[in-house]
């Protein structure tokens, strides 16, 4: 079984061909980490070069629709579709070397996200889903984890960042999650994929505050599609609006609210 509709494919083959530049740039970057200027300039030359080659597929496919995009902003057209991109998550990663970072491309349909796509293009990892058909990774059927107990679960997330408001706030989250769950809690770089790897059973919970619609919209359909819950710390739906994201299993999701309004 795979999934086939047209705006999935649409998705796909812009996702395969900006990997190219992507792939093709990363092999550059450990030339560039030992140079004077270091490889800062290019790197956000890669995030646009991928964004621009997204950004033409998907409007030779769809010349109607919305976009809003990491780098560019909103290209405001179709009031009902729009194309969520970020060309690059886990940006730091790409600049480092570390082979960890996904292009991310989720399509809203009045207001609801409907498809979503994150690819992992040096793992050749292809996480899929749409609305109602469900979700996959390399075409094989995802869902997320059955682990009950909070404290036997593998837990991810990220930041805070230097200029994060409520740092103070984050880390005692941090804190309060180390103490509830064995295996010491992940931080991987990337949003898409810490949300992926939950709908895919890799990981059983992430939470983040602060994070942007690009960087979760895809997330969001491969989590429910794969049977998991996506709200805000309060077990609610505001969780785009207050930028406050909990991503889990069926199972657990009461268990870190607990934990978040410690
Ligand atoms: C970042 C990643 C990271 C998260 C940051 C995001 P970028 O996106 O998703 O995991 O902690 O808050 O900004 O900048 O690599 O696209
Ligand atoms: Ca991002
Ligand atoms: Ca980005």
């Amino acid at each position: 079984m795979k999934l086939n509709s047209a705006n999935i494919n649409v998705m796909i083959k812009a996702c395969r061909k900006a990997s190219k530049i992507l792939i093709r740039d990363f092999g550059e970057i450990e030339n560039l980490q030992v140079s004077l200027k270091g490889p800062g300039d290019f790197v956000s030359a890669a995030d646009k070069k991928v964004e621009k080659i997204l950004i033409e597929e998907l409007q030779k496919a769809r010349p109607d629709y919305s976009i809003l995009s990491e780098e560019i902003g909103l290209i405001d057209n179709d009031k009902s579709f729009k194309w969520i991109i970020d060309p690059i998550d886990g940006t730091a990663n790409f600049l480092h070397g570390i082979p960890h970072f996904a292009i991310s491309i989720g399509l809203e349909h009045d207001k609801e996200i409907i498809c979503g796509i994150i690819y992992d293009p040096i793992k050749d990892e292809m996480f899929v889903a749409e609305k109602g058909n469900g979700s996959y990774l390399n075409n094989q059927r995802m869902r997320v984890s059955s682990r009950s107990k909070l404290k036997d679960c593998m837990i991810f997330t990220g930041g805070p960042k230097i200029t994060s408001e409520n740092k103070e706030l984050s880390l005692k989250e941090y804190n309060n999650f180390s103490s509830t769950v064995l295996v010491p809690i992940r931080k991987l770089g990337s949003a898409a994929l810490d949300m992926a790897y939950v709908a895919a059973g890799r990981c059983d919970g992430f939470w983040q505050r602060n994070l942007n619609y690009w960087d979760i919209a895809a997330g969001i359909i491969l989590v429910k599609e794969s049977g998991g819950f996506v709200t805000d710390f309060d077990g609610e739906n505001d969780y785009i609006q207050n930028k406050t994201i909990l991503v889990t299993n069926s199972k657990i999701n009461k268990e870190m609210i607990e934990v978040l309004n410690k």
